[in-house]
């Protein structure tokens, strides 16, 4: 092990062990405090790239979660106002109060607002593609009270909103493999379709519905719609489309396929007045992940592929909670520790990646209050105190109160991210640091030893 991962090591146990593992003890919750002498992690990864989390319209009026908010993040998702089920009821009824609260507590405060999301499947306003009956609109009519939302809404929030996340979770739950050769179009046929339960899209079905198969339509040309509804009633804010499981191989290709497809549409379309500017400007890497199956170089091949297609990348929904999928594990010390070294990995990719994501969001703010609570997946208990997974991310950026001046010493802990050499690392390191220091004192005694002796036999003579 490296020296500073010897520390991190240390520093996780002593933690683990002082804090109250398995959170969320009705004696932790009486007791829990935000503490804000820790370092902000808006503040440390300046530099490299913003940092959210969500919230919702009645926490920023808490004083103690506001002041915590704003001493760690400086970009906010609301974690379920905004979507259309909690802003629209019918065609012409729009409940949008609540969030403006919210959004204008951000603006207020420094903080940039991600709207999420116009365009889902779930938590959608069942107006908008659906008849009473459960039967599917027509394409027409669903595309007529697209316009109608996206204009509402994005139109109502024009101006505060940094980027919306205009169309959310448009691909298969699982895509794990694409074409060895890129195929036109291939990316459809990995959509969301109208049938499959809960999982089924609306807006697909309704697209489909009286669709013109031979002028070319396809009922997945609800996503071309939404982007450009979207562009043209608030055209400051970035577009971003945003999605899950964006690690699996053919995930990863159907959004960077659809991405660059439909920007080369965009191009010469009569309503695009921005030449070069693009239509998806983002991709948004939820990136639930599990501490049981992540690999931090499938995140990165994701940022990479991304960012080929020229759009930017911002990490969306991040947590890491502990366990499997549909199997969640306790919380432990040495559990606790392997989640702290998954988000150090993960940090260390963004970082270097920094050129191409504009911000990492936290998909919630401590463990007893996510959707995923029973894995323990963030980066403060139940009590709001730093977990390993803080200090191990706190660890890989540089301090900024220390001059930027390369330390020599640390060169080697540049790229501790590498699995393999994770591997073969036996601590020889520290050995060879520590033979080092006590062969240069061997050898300046040496030294002062002959230089006196020479000394007294001069005088002598
Ligand atoms: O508001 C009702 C409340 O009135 C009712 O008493 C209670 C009973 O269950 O439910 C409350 O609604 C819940 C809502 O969260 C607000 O807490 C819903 O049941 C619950 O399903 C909903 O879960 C949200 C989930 O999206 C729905 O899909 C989570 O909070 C939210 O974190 C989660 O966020 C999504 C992102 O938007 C997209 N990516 C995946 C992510 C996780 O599923």
């Amino acid at each position: 092990m490296k020296r500073k991962q010897v520390l991190l090591c240390i520093f996780a146990v002593v933690t683990a062990l002082s804090m109250n593992i398995g959170a969320g003890t009705a004696s932790a919750e009486a007791e829990r405090a935000w503490d804000l002498t820790l370092p902000s992690l808006k503040d440390t990864f300046a530099d490299y790239f913003g940092v959210g989390n969500i919230l919702e319209p009645v926490e920023s009026a808490n004083a103690e979660t506001a002041a915590m908010f704003k001493h760690h993040y400086n970009f906010v998702t609301a974690e379920n106002a905004m979507k259309p089920s909690n802003l629209s009821r019918g065609p012409g009824d729009f409940r949008l109060f609540q969030s403006d609260q919210l959004v204008d507590w951000a603006v207020e405060n420094g903080i940039n607002v991600v709207g999420h999301t116009l365009v889902w499947h779930s938590q959608s306003a069942r107006w908008l593609n659906t008849n009473d009956d459960g039967s599917p609109l027509t394409r027409a009519e669903a595309r007529e009270n697209m316009e109608e939302y996206i204009n509402t809404v994005a139109g109502h929030f024009a101006g505060r909103i940094y980027s919306w996340d205009v169309v959310n979770e448009a691909f298969q739950t699982s895509v794990s493999s694409a074409p060895a050769e890129t195929i036109d179009g291939w990316w459809r046929t990995m959509l969301r379709t109208g049938s499959g339960g809960n999982d089924a899209s609306m807006w697909y079905a309704a697209y489909a519905n009286g669709m013109d198969e031979e002028a070319g339509e396809h009922p997945g040309d609800y996503i071309y719609d939404a982007f450009v509804f979207a562009r043209l009633a608030d055209p400051n804010a970035i577009l971003y489309y945003n999605d899950f499981n964006e690690t699996d191989q053919g995930k990863r290709e159907a959004m960077a396929q659809m991405t660059e497809e439909l920007n080369k549409q965009w191009e010469t379309d009569p309503l695009n007045t921005e030449p070069g500017r693009l239509l998806i400007e983002g991709l948004g890497m939820q990136a639930h992940y599990w501490t049981d199956n992540l690999t931090p170089a499938s995140v990165e091949l994701t940022i990479m592929r991304f960012a080929e297609t020229g759009a930017r990348v911002s990490i969306t929904e991040l947590d890491i909670p502990i366990g499997r999928w549909n199997g969640y594990r306790e919380a432990n010390e040495e559990t606790l520790a392997r989640q702290a070294e998954l988000y150090q990995q993960l940090f260390e990719v963004f970082m270097r990646h920094s050129d191409s994501i504009e911000r990492v969001t936290f998909w919630g703010k401590a463990d007893t209050q996510s959707w995923r609570r029973q894995g323990n997946p963030l980066l403060f208990d139940g009590s709001f105190r730093a977990k390993p997974a803080f200090h191990s991310i706190m660890a890989v950026a540089p301090d900024p109160s220390l001059p930027s001046e390369p330390d020599p010493e640390e060169d080697d802990d540049e790229n501790i991210t590498d699995v393999a050499e994770d591997g073969g690392d036996d601590g020889r390191d520290e050995q060879d640091f520590s033979w080092g220091i006590i062969a240069i004192a061997i050898a300046g005694g040496g030294v002062l030893v002959l230089g006196g002796t020479l000394l007294m036999l001069n005088k002598r003579k």
